[in-house]
């Protein structure tokens, strides 16, 4: 099988029963993509199939021939972190960081078809994945985070949270 991943043409013989979460950790060496439970309830193993966001521990790796995968390693491009990096590293959106690849992935997918999300869709696109640490709320303002950066005009984050009023100087 042949499929395309982070933009690379990747071509292995396959065992029709390899999982394709294993394909990508065990023969691909992509460790980024996690797996929490392996019975498609926790999202760790999030990767976009074609753009769309799938759990890989639920998909046979020969059903993802000829499609192009995206995994956390790929989600930063030319040195520079994806909007989504760098609202979780803002907004300290993690915390053991086990869920991360597969929430940042989420959250790309949703600001590619919808890059003006509510904090509800934000919430909605999120729903497929569970973290035990942090109570979710720093996750959907990385969201935002990264929402906002893309607004001209509007500072990164800058709708989430109240600024200070300034103050007169002298
Ligand atoms: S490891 Fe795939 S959903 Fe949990
Ligand atoms: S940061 Fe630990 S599971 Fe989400």
């Amino acid at each position: 099988m042949t499929v395309t991943v982070n933009g690379v043409a990747r071509t292995n013989d396959v065992e029709p029963r390899t999982l394709l979460v294993h394909h990508l950790r065990n023969t691909l060496g992509l460790t980024g993509t996690h797996i929490g439970c392996d019975t498609t309830s926790c999202g760790a193993c999030t990767v976009l199939l074609d753009g769309v966001p799938v759990k890989s521990c639920a998909l046979l790796a020969v059903q993802a021939d000829g499609t192009a995968v995206t995994t956390v390693e790929g989600l930063a491009s030319d040195g520079q972190l994806h909007p989504v990096q760098e609202g979780f590293k803002e907004e300290h959106g993690l915390q053991c960081g086990f869920c991360t690849p597969g929430m940042m992935l989420a959250a790309a997918a949703l600001l590619e078809r919808n890059p003006t999300p509510t904090d509800e869709d934000i919430r909605w696109a999120l729903s497929g994945n569970l973290c035990r640490c942090t109570g979710y709320v720093n996750i959907v303002r990385a969201v935002r985070w990264a929402a906002d950066k893309g607004r001209p005009g509007i500072p990164a984050g800058g709708e989430a949270r109240a600024e200070p009023a300034a103050t007169s100087a002298g």
